[in-house]
């Protein structure tokens, strides 16, 4: 049973809302279980939407919470669907940013009236739903942000606007887009000309009022105002920008990965460490059937929770994948095709029966990059996926999709020394030729150690006393959510 000592006047309360995507549910909610763990009484605020999915997904008692950490929803502001799969990106932008300050300050208003809880004493927010600042500044509590992306897509993004000024984007026209993704870029402070290819996506637009583009300025012109930013990285891998970034926002503090500072201070089988967030349906047959496959065999496809392949992508993988001759793990999201769902081809699935698990839904992603057969990951280079393949010590094949994930794959294959690339088109050649690579080859062997290595540093960065995520999430406990010297 969960123990909550102190009269609920005495006790700090954090409302910790996450923006509603997978990708930033998921930190988020690690998050605010190291929260409580220090004492916190933690709101977690979901959209109704989102809500509803996981209830569907985990259970209907799965988000009852516990007396000291509850669950909460406000509305997306979106018309009502069932249908299960995506949002759409852009309307929900635009919907969080105009409609969700009245809901979320009506919550604070009801949460503060009742007695059997302590009023709310801080707010803990996704960087892109900024309106909590507002909030925030209104009742004169402090307010956190967490950034979920690294720390290099951060400063990148916090230079779109001199891109505007400089008149890099908007692009005139689109006729050499090729020539005006070469283009280097040496004026951010800590990037080494680093090509407009390999920044966070939307740097290819032509409309002056590209709504990505207006939603970057949006979230980067008010990050400013946060008491404190913490951001899910850690010193070693980003340890020059994090530098310069921290000439920009001197309140920003690197405590990543969330990950292992949850694995050491969260009872995985306590009722706290079961509260999970998964939007999708998480099956268990893969852990079951990795458990009969040798070490280091498998490689594990999942392209995370917004990816959407054409139908002659995911041929391209798949015939890829029958042709490097490898085991793999594939989870095949609903919605990740564009348009019809089921199209590998009996063929396909005839052929690589024997050594391929083919996953139709989602799986506990942490759960089976820890396992021991997993060799590799071929992924869309989703900041969390990064991370916990760091964790796992997996090394990676990198397709990214959009957003940041630009900027992950070229850090992770020239940079950190822990992907291989595919190349923007798919190719079943050379999709055979990097599995191949990666599972068997002298250049996966490489990347292999070096993700240890990189796994090791993120140990130490995170362990008690002096590691500096560790330290980093101390100091922000202590003087920033808590108020205390
Ligand atoms: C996108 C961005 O690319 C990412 O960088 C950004 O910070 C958030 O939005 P997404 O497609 O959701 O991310 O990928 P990723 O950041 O990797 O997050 C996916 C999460 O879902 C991971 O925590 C992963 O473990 C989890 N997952 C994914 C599962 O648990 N099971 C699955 O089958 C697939």
């Amino acid at each position: 049973m969960e123990q909550h000592g102190g009269s609920s006047s005495q006790k700090r309360h954090a409302l910790c809302i996450p923006y509603p995507a997978q990708g930033h549910i998921n930190p988020m909610l690690k998050l605010a279980k190291l929260l409580h763990a220090r004492g916190f009484h933690v709101t977690f605020v979901n959209t109704d939407y989102n809500h509803r999915r996981i209830l569907r997904s985990r259970g209907p008692h799965a988000l009852d919470g516990l007396h000291s950490f509850r669950f909460e929803t406000i509305p997306d502001g979106l018309p009502w669907t069932d249908v299960d799969a995506k949002q759409d990106l852009l309307k929900l932008i635009d919907s969080t940013i105009n409609n969700c300050l009245a809901p979320f300050k009506e919550l604070i208003l009801r949460l503060n009236s009742g007695s059997d809880i302590p009023p709310v004493s801080c707010i803990v927010s996704d960087a892109s739903m900024s309106f909590t600042i507002d909030a925030a500044e209104e009742l004169n509590i402090p307010v956190v942000l967490l950034w979920t992306n690294s720390a290099t897509a951060l400063i990148l993004y916090l230079h779109y606007q001199k891109l505007i000024e400089k008149e890099i984007i908007p692009l005139k026209d689109s006729s050499d887009l090729k020539k005006h993704l070469e283009t280097e870029i040496d004026w951010i402070p800590s990037m080494k000309r680093i090509k407009l290819k390999d920044f966070p996506d939307f740097v290819t637009t032509t409309d002056p009022q590209d709504p990505m583009i207006s939603f970057i300025l949006h979230v980067t012109g008010r990050i400013k105002r946060a008491s404190a930013i913490f951001i899910n990285t850690f010193d070693n891998l980003e340890h020059n920008v994090l530098l310069s970034l921290r000439s920009l926002l001197p309140q920003i503090y690197s405590v990543g990965p969330f990950q292992i500072l949850e694995n050491r201070e969260i009872d995985k089988n306590s009722e706290i460490g079961r509260l999970g967030s998964n939007l999708w349906e998480e099956e268990t047959e893969s852990l079951d059937w990795l458990d009969t496959k040798a070490e280091k065999t498998v490689l594990y496809v999942n392209f995370g929770s917004l990816t959407v392949l054409t139908r002659d992508q995911i041929l391209e993988f798949a015939w890829g994948l029958a042709r490097s001759g490898k085991e793999f793990l594939w989870v095949v999201r609903s919605g990740i095709v564009d348009g019809d769902d089921s199209i590998l081809p009996a063929e396909f699935l005839s052929e690589t029966e024997n050594r391929g698990l083919l996953i139709r839904g989602w799986c506990s992603q942490e759960k089976v990059l820890s396992h021991p057969a997993i060799g590799g990951f071929l992924t869309h280079c989703g900041w969390n996926s990064t991370l916990e393949s760091l964790f796992a010590g997996v090394p990676m094949i990198c397709w990214p999709f959009f957003a940041d994930q630009l900027t992950n794959r070229k850090f992770c294959c020239d940079d950190w020394g822990i992907g291989i690339e595919i190349g923007e088109e798919v190719k079943r050649e050379k999709v055979e030729a990097v599995v191949k690579d990666l599972m068997d080859g002298e250049k996966g062997m490489r990347l292999r150690e070096k993700v240890v290595e990189w796994r090791c540093m993120a140990e130490e960065a995170s362990a008690p006393p002096l590691g500096s995520s560790y330290v980093n999430f101390e100091t922000v406990v202590n003087k920033v959510l808590t108020g205390h010297d």
